[in-house]
């Protein structure tokens, strides 16, 4: 009964297993489903907190990071940790960022001035809560035409109390890689840590990014990347992956404390109790694809999104952004004041799709995954019906605002 009334609340939830959501979930395959879904059962009430008490999370943990690490070309000194996902590696790099800064010029320097972090303007708002959380200034930096990282003008932008700089591989909105050699080079010279943030890109780009196209630790400067295994590593949702190119970085963003009357307190992120679940569903992927497998699982997801991409600028009354870096693509409107995206959008919910809203500017936004490979004809019948439909309610700005990427 009660299972049987949890059916029925989701009966109006997106169809992501059929493929219908281009946002917020992703579908390896039914066999990868159900491994992810035994595993995370199997932990879901063990208690990450204390892996002394579960060494298997710990031996889980260090076998997914030894993966990840390998995937990023990391330094031999490079060390990391599990995280809940990308929005907690944000905010751990900000914190760090802001404890190591704290150690090596004093707490009075926070008081008198107030650090900052440079960033793009495209860079994922889960550093602006990072920064609002800790009071640190978020100095965005305007991307070029080409919606990349303007590394010139960055760096005219960091002063004596930057702390921080970041990058994305890639950055979220319109799905393009940053370029960061110079950023890199800078930050070393200066001694600022540079993040880049490959929570959509960390099991993408080791496949399909071209030569030409540096994102990752062979770039120097970088002092630490996040890499998503909920994202393109198919996992149950709160799996992530910050890794530090070595420990001594990684020791300012871990927590200590005795000021209480429970004894040592220590954890190495935001939450204290956690899940073993999404560690173990995590453990059992990288083990059921390895490298090969995420590989064939990256060249399907960038093929897909090609032809998606091939098919959409086909369609006179929309413009892609640009072509895509990866498996993410920003959809525009040809000419803004006939035709509405975001009614676009609604249209195609009437079609059970989901896509995703944002601006500026008004775009739709789609995340690509392995599970979209057979759905492309599919898709852009319904968006073409969708682009009808909305061009005649043109006059309906009721439904103009864009949904939010979140919710509170
Ligand atoms: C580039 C990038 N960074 C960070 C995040 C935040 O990840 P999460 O929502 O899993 O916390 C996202 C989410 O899409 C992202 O695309």
């Amino acid at each position: 009964m009660i299972l049987s009334n949890l059916e029925q609340l989701r009966v109006n939830d997106v169809r992501w297993r059929d493929g219908k959501a281009f946002s917020l979930t992703y579908s390896a395959s039914d066999e990868a489903q159900q491994l992810s879904e035994t595993a995370y059962r199997m932990f879901s009430h063990e208690n990450a907190l204390n892996v002394g008490a579960f060494p298997s999370l710990k031996r889980m943990q260090q076998d997914v990071l030894d993966f990840v690490l390998q995937l990023l070309q990391a330094p031999a000194s490079g060390a990391g940790f599990m995280t809940s996902g990308g929005t907690e590696s944000l905010i751990l790099v900000v914190y760090g960022a802001l404890q190591r800064a704290i150690a090596q010029r004093g707490p009075e320097r926070l008081n008198e001035q107030g650090f900052n972090v440079v960033l793009p303007s495209s860079a994922h708002a889960a550093l602006e809560k990072g920064c609002t959380y800790f009071n640190i200034e978020s100095r965005r930096v305007p991307v070029g035409a080409d919606w990349r990282a303007d590394e010139q003008a960055m760096i005219a932008a960091c002063d004596e109390n930057t702390i921080l700089l970041v990058c994305s591989a890639p950055q979220y909105p319109q799905g393009v890689v940053d370029p960061m050699e110079f950023i890199g080079k800078e930050a070393q010279r200066r001694d600022i840590p540079f993040h880049v943030d490959a929570c959509m890109g960390g099991m993408l780009l080791p496949f399909i990014a071209p030569r030409d196209m540096p994102w990752n630790f062979s770039v120097s400067g970088v002092t630490s990347m996040s890499v998503d295994l909920h994202k393109y590593g198919y996992s149950a949702k709160g799996a992530g992956v910050i890794v530090y190119a070595n420990k001594e970085l990684r020791q300012h963003q871990t927590f200590l404390t005795t000021n209480w009357l429970g004894g040592m307190y220590g954890s190495s992120g935001i939450l204290g109790t956690k899940s073993g679940g999404p560690i173990a569903s995590a453990w059992a992927l990288v083990q059921y694809f390895g490298v090969d497998g995420y590989r064939t699982l990256a060249l399907t997801a960038r093929k897909t999104t090609l032809e998606l991409a091939h098919q959409i600028s086909l369609i006179p009354e929309l413009v892609l952004r640009t072509q895509p870096d990866t498996t993410l693509l920003c959809i525009g409107a040809q000419n803004p004041n006939l035709l509405s995206v975001f009614l676009v959008a609604r249209e195609l919910r009437e079609f059970g799709w989901f896509v995703d809203e944002q601006t500026p500017p008004d775009s739709l936004h789609l995340t690509v995954n392995v599970v979209h490979e057979n759905k492309v004809d599919e898709f852009i019948n319904d968006l073409k019906k969708a682009v009808e439909r909305a061009l005649l309610r043109s006059s309906d700005s009721a439904f103009e605002a864009p949904l939010p990427y979140g919710s509170v």
